[in-house]
């Protein structure tokens, strides 16, 4: 029977860092690995220990002062990959070596240039290995969405055989659907049955090449994976990896429709983003849901008077649940007067009906004219719009 409880495989330190201008230094790394442990994430992938010496430093960095989550080091199915992650890892609380090999005939033909029989020794050596050194051991048939199904079976088999007791099944180059995807996990638990006698746990990790990492996710985990990989602001590789923010979110608000949980602490997520954001320096795109700057903006006045009236009109959780300080009414020129008396009032300001009547007309003109209205915008009105009702000359310096 599959338990309900979603394993977060963060990799933002390892898959994340792969995406142009996001490298980090060992200081920052453990920055985002102390804010990670804060999120509740369960597994930090804090590098690949064999690809710098700077990955290793982190990595055995971050094995010795974070000691709740899991740390993970990626390695190829070589030899001197595994034991360089094994000796990475030495410190660490609880450890998992992650080793990957393509499954694909494409990556195993231009890439390996080795046949489907060699591929199918290293891949139990690998994992072997790896057992001798770690008890914790996730093996990744890379490519998995677009390799034969037989194949790919063959070598789930033989990797859990070996003693995998994580088996991820990554979509690399985000190309696969939701429906595709959830029915390869389906296929795959029904054909391996070492894997629900063994108790090894199914994992997805999705790219967003189609904008589909997250809804791919999603189906996994409906299809049994329990363990979901996975970056803040969805970092990675080309178009990135599925957004942390994005899945532990729809989790939380469509429980009716999952009805798993998660060690994730939702109020973390906004701020676990914004250090991201720091260290990276650069921020997620506005509309960027969960953790954009727009994410709890309303512009709009039929919104804005929705949102006044009640904020589940337009909002499908509060700001406050993932750490947001609160919703935004932006004023511009589609605001309504609902929105500009909210902050008016906010600003100290109680005007009549006619008096709002007024100042709205000259907002909306000046909302025409100019993209972002602040408060001193709207005080400058206030004051214009008062004066000229009491006939008062305006000053040369107006
Ligand atoms: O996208 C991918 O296939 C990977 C593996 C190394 C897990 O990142
Ligand atoms: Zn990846």
């Amino acid at each position: 029977m599959t338990n309900n409880r979603v394993v977060f495989f963060d990799t933002t330190l390892r898959d994340g860092e792969q995406s142009p201008g996001c490298s980090m230094t060992t200081q920052e790394k453990l920055t985002m690995a102390h804010s990670l442990e804060s999120l509740g994430v369960d597994i930090i992938e804090a590098g690949f220990a064999m690809a710098s010496e700077g990955d290793f430093a982190a990595i055995a960095t971050i094995t010795q002062a974070i000691r709740k989550p899991r740390i993970a080091s990626l390695a190829r199915a070589k030899k001197e990959d595994i034991e360089m992650a094994a000796r990475a890892l030495q410190f660490a609380e609880r450890a998992r070596i992650h080793v990957f090999l393509a499954v694909s005939d494409l990556h195993l033909e231009y890439k390996l240039k080795i046949g489907r029989a060699e591929a199918l020794d290293q891949a139990g050596e690998s994992v072997r290995l790896a057992r001798s050194l770690a008890d914790d051991v996730e093996f990744s048939p890379e490519d998995a969405t677009r390799a034969d199904r037989d194949f790919l079976v063959e070598m789930v088999r033989i990797a859990v055989e070996a003693g995998a007791t994580t088996i991820n099944m990554p979509d690399t180059v985000g190309y696969s659907t939701p429906g595709e995807y959830g029915l390869m996990f389906r296929e795959v638990r029904e054909r391996v049955p070492a894997i629900e006698e063994k108790g090894v746990v199914l994992s997805s990790h999705c790219h967003d090449d189609l904008g589909l990492a997250v809804a791919n996710s999603l189906a996994a985990i409906e299809a049994g994976a329990r363990q979901v990989e996975c970056t803040i602001n969805g970092i990675g590789e080309r178009a990135g990896n599925a957004a942390l923010e994005e899945i532990a979110a729809a989790l939380y608000v469509r429980g009716d429709r999952y009805g798993v949980n998660t060690g994730i602490k939702l109020e973390s997520l906004y701020p676990t983003s914004q250090v991201l954001g720091q260290i990276i320096t650069f921020k997620p795109s506005p509309n960027k849901a969960v953790v954009g700057d727009n994410a709890f903006a309303h512009e709009s006045g039929i919104h804005q008077h929705g949102m006044l009236a009640n904020p589940l009109c337009y909002e499908i959780m509060t700001p406050a649940l993932v750490g947001v300080a609160k919703t935004n009414l932006v004023l511009g020129k589609h605001s309504g007067r609902a929105a500009l008396r909210h902050r008016l009032e906010e600003l100290g300001f109680s005007l009549t009906r006619d008096e709002l009547q007024h100042v709205y007309y000259s907002f909306v003109a000046l909302a025409d004219r100019k993209k972002n209205i602040y408060d001193q915008d709207l005080i400058g009105l206030l004051t214009d719009n008062i004066r000229l009702r009491r006939h008062e000359p305006v000053s040369e310096l107006d």
